[in-house]
């Protein structure tokens, strides 16, 4: 049996995947190893998030990663990822300046391997997302549960569940969709909302939505590796063990300190003559 060799993601790609109804599917990765193997899953887009800061760097939130360390994970992603679509997470601090310092860190992250940047915000971040469109630097956007603005929420709270027009409430959410979309971004994660406003949201947006916490209406879904995997200890209601790597690791290990211990290894068969 012949199999036709996959073809790279692109941005063009995502869109035409929206209008033929057929889910985008986004998960992120950090190194080189699990970027190889989540490309090799068939994955469209592989995500350098910030929640390296969580995963990888043992940090309670997102908020210290630095500009240098994005630059550093996009670049062990990118040379493991032939396929998937490689996007870059701009870090807190990377461009709520202003929207030059908004451009000037996401060409960081293209020259470091990312095919596309994203950030977190919606209306009052609009106008650097269309510099960053304008600068020929695809954008995808992230509004609702945005863990940047965990000192603002009070924690990584669900928005969108009451009325009005300030930050976290439904009307806003739908403003903010609508601002990302006509800033120029090419897809937005929709992060932390009730499954209804997600579905609403992605019928009025012409460009892909991406659930986490979401829903299943939404044109794609992303999943942190580390929770697809079962490597985090973290259970939230909207993540999903997909195996037990973590128990599978810790035994594999403990097998090797037992075995050890009791002279098993290295067996004749491991060693040189
Ligand atoms: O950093 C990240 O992993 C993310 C996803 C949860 C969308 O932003």
């Amino acid at each position: 049996m012949t199999t036709t060799p996959r073809k790279a993601v692109t941005v063009p790609l995502l869109a035409e995947l929206k209008l033929h109804g057929q889910k985008i599917t986004m998960i992120t990765a950090y190194d080189a190893t699990f970027a190889a193997i989540v490309d090799a899953s068939g994955v469209d887009v592989i995500l350098v998030g910030d929640s390296v800061a969580t995963t990888v760097q043992g940090e309670a939130n997102t908020i210290p990663v630095t500009m240098e360390e994005m630059e550093y994970h996009v670049r062990l992603v990118r040379r493991a990822a032939p396929k998937a679509l490689v996007v870059g997470d701009l870090p807190f601090g990377s461009y709520q300046v202003g929207s030059s310092q908004a451009v000037a860190n996401s060409v960081r992250l293209i020259k470091a391997g990312a095919q596309a940047v994203k950030l977190e915000g919606g209306l009052t971040i609009a106008d650097s997302i269309r510099a960053i469109a304008d600068a020929d630097i695809p954008i995808m956007g992230h509004i609702g549960l945005t863990p940047q603005s965990v000192h603002r929420m009070g924690g990584h709270k669900v928005q969108g569940r009451r009325d009005g027009f300030e930050a976290g409430g439904r009307q806003r959410l739908l403003e903010d969709a609508h601002a990302v979309e006509q800033a120029g971004a090419f897809a937005v994660v929709l992060e932390g909302i009730p499954a209804l406003l997600a579905a609403e949201i992605t019928t009025k947006l012409s460009i892909p939505t991406i659930g986490i916490g979401a829903g299943a209406q939404c044109d794609g879904q992303v999943l942190v590796l580390h929770d697809v995997l079962g490597l985090s200890l973290r259970e939230l209601t909207f993540t999903k063990k997909f195996a037990d790597i973590r128990g599978a690791s810790t035994d594999a290990c403990r097998q090797f300190v037992d075995e050890v211990r009791a002279g098993l290894w290295p067996d004749d068969a491991h060693s040189f003559e």
